[in-house]
This record gives C-alpha cells, sequence and structure tokens, in this order.
C-alpha cells in the first residue's frame, strides 16, 4: 500500500496523535532521524507560490538525508502542457514521493491514482492537510490535550478551515467558526463529517458573529480574507469580512493565556492587526516553525509508515 498524505480524512484519531507525537519526537530529537531518506529524492510541484510548505518540505527532506527537487508554478502547468497522468507516470520514475500544491483538489486526486509513489498535499484549494496537523503539533506543544480546548476560527471558511474542520471532527473537541453568511462551511463538507462527529463527540459551532465564538476561547485561528486564487474578489471580500478581524477587542474576549494562530501569509490591518499579530499571545511564528517537524512527520510517514 502507498502511504499518501492528501486529506486529514483518511487518518484515525490513533493516527493523527502518532503523527503529532512522531513531529514532536523529531522536534526533540532531530538527529535520530537524519538517515531515514538517505538516498531518496523528493520532488515537489507548485502550482502556487509558497514560503513555509516548501521551506518545510525542502528543509525537512535534506535534514531527513534525502535531496528534493522543486518546481515553480510555471514549470508544472498541471493539465496544460501535458495530461496529469502522464505527469504522474513519469514523476513515479524519477522520484521517491510528490509534495503537490494545486489550485483543483481533484489534480492532486487524478495524480495519486497513477502514482507508484506516495503523494503529498502542500495544499489545494479545498484543503491544507500539512498545515492543520502541524497546527495541532502546535496547540499539543503549549496547551496539551487538544480535545479540551476552545477553539475559535474567525474568517473565511477556506482550505485551512476545512482541515481544521476534518481535524476536530475526527478527534472529537470543541470548534467554533466565525464567518459571514454565503462564508460559512459548504453543506457537503458538514455533511461529510456528520458520521464522524457523531463518533468522536465532537463539537461542532457555526456562527456569524466573531465576538461569540471568541468568548472563553483557548485558541483564536484565523486565515487571510482572500486565499490564493480569488484575487479578483479581493475589493469584495475586505468589505464583507471587515467584522471577522481578529483585533485587542476580539482578543479580549477570549481567555487571558488564549493562543494566537494565524497559518501566514498575514495581511495585517485585513484579518489580524499589528498589535494582535505582535502580542504576547501570538504564537504565529513558533505555528510556523512546525511545520518544519511536521513536514519531517509526513516524510517519515509515507516512507516508512508509523
Ligand atoms: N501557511 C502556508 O502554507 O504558507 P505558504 O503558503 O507560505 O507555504
Ligand atoms: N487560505 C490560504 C492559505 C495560505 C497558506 C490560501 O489558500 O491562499
Amino acid at each position: 500500500m502507498i502511504r499518501h498524505f492528501i486529506s486529514l480524512k483518511s487518518f484515525s484519531k490513533p493516527d493523527i496523535y502518532k503523527l503529532i507525537n512522531l513531529a514532536l519526537d523529531i522536534k526533540r530529537n532531530p538527529a535520530r532521524y537524519k538517515d531515514v531518506l538517505c538516498g531518496k529524492c523528493v520532488g515537489l510541484f507548485f502550482e502556487k507560490p509558497s514560503l513555509r510548505t516548501k521551506a518545510a518540505f525542502c528543509v525537512g527532506t535534506v535534514q531527513l538525508g534525502g535531496q528534493a527537487v522543486y518546481y515553480a508554478p510555471e514549470e508544472v502547468q498541471l493539465g496544460k502542457r501535458e495530461a496529469i497522468s502522464d505527469v504522474s507516470r513519469t514523476v513515479s520514475r524519477f522520484f521517491d514521493a510528490a509534495v503537490f500544491r494545486t489550485f483543483a483538489h481533484e489534480s492532486i486526486l487524478e495524480f495519486a491514482k497513477m502514482s507508484s509513489v506516495p503523494v503529498i498535499n502542500a495544499l489545494s484549494d479545498a484543503m491544507h492537510p500539512s498545515q492543520i496537523l502541524g497546527d495541532l503539533v502546535t496547540m499539543c506543544e503549549l496547551k496539551g490535550d487538544v480535545e479540551k480546548l476552545k477553539i475559535a476560527y474567525i474568517g473565511d471558511s477556506n482550505n485551512v478551515c476545512t482541515s481544521l474542520i476534518h481535524a476536530f471532527a475526527i478527534l472529537g473537541g470543541n470548534l467554533t467558526i466565525a464567518s459571514p453568511k454565503g462564508y460559512q462551511p459548504d453543506k457537503k463538507i458538514l455533511e461529510e463529517i456528520s458520521e464522524c462527529t457523531k463518533n468522536s463527540g465532537a463539537k461542532l459551532n457555526i456562527l456569524t458573529s466573531a465576538e461569540e465564538a471568541a468568548k472563553g476561547a483557548d485558541v483564536l485561528y484565523t486565515d487571510v480574507w482572500t486565499s490564493m486564487g480569488q484575487e479578483k474578489e479581493k475589493a469584495k471580500r475586505k468589505k464583507i469580512f471587515s467584522k471577522f478581524q481578529i483585533n485587542d477587542k476580539i482578543l479580549g474576549l477570549a481567555k487571558k493565556d488564549c493562543i494566537v494562530m494565524h497559518c501566514l501569509p498575514a495581511h495585517r490591518g485585513e484579518e489580524i492587526t499589528d498589535s494582535v499579530m505582535e502580542g504576547k499571545n501570538s504564537q504565529v511564528f513558533l505555528q510556523a516553525e512546525n511545520r518544519l517537524h511536521t513536514a519531517k512527520a509526513i516524510l517519515v510517514y509515507a516512507f516508512k509508515g508509523i
């Protein structure tokens, strides 16, 4: 069986905890893992820009003893220059794993169908599982048991939000999402996780008030109002989302020791203010660093299993 990492939905609760603990162990004992990818080559195929995810998988591969080759957006042109199935079968003959960042989530699925090597989702329009796995690592590191936390996600119900929903549906826990009407999680996503939520006992609240969501929260999480690929909607979204900003007032409603998270890049003055981003509750750069340890855990999983 090829161990792909495409959606958190494919993982059980014990497996997600194994991945979190593996990332924490890699963070504490990097030398133990320095040869896991010895002689292996990982290809990165990105249709969109990236700072953190590219760094996490490139540096992570090198720290695990392997080599990484990066293809930039203009080089990839999945399905345009040649069929995805042809790219997939070619890539499988050169690389030992493929890390993809795409627009259409279907492109990753189509690629994986024909791939004989593990495929890792480095963000699609639909989800961002490696980000949320890293964020769970950060929450565990700072706060312990994630299932006991009250998480408030304020902003657009986008790819990051969807993976957050997947994670909490599987793990159980308390997740509140505050988004404007029309920008709330898709019904299909909620239907898909309903069985899982029943089994885990997760509490998922969907609100239209950022204030209500923030009350008593242990974690305040936000992401950009306009994701990559939605640039034409930027002005419209700026108006619609203006009340969904993490600012001092919203922070004041959360627990005193709450942590503020943002997957980054941040649009300061939009979804988060400078003062919150630079304030004592902000953990955004630890969060960014943990992407590295988590990418390494995902690679170890893909090559060796957990
Ligand atoms: N958070 C995140 O995925 O950042 P990049 O887009 O810079 O990779
Ligand atoms: N929702 C954002 C996440 C960036 C890491 C985007 O897709 O652009």
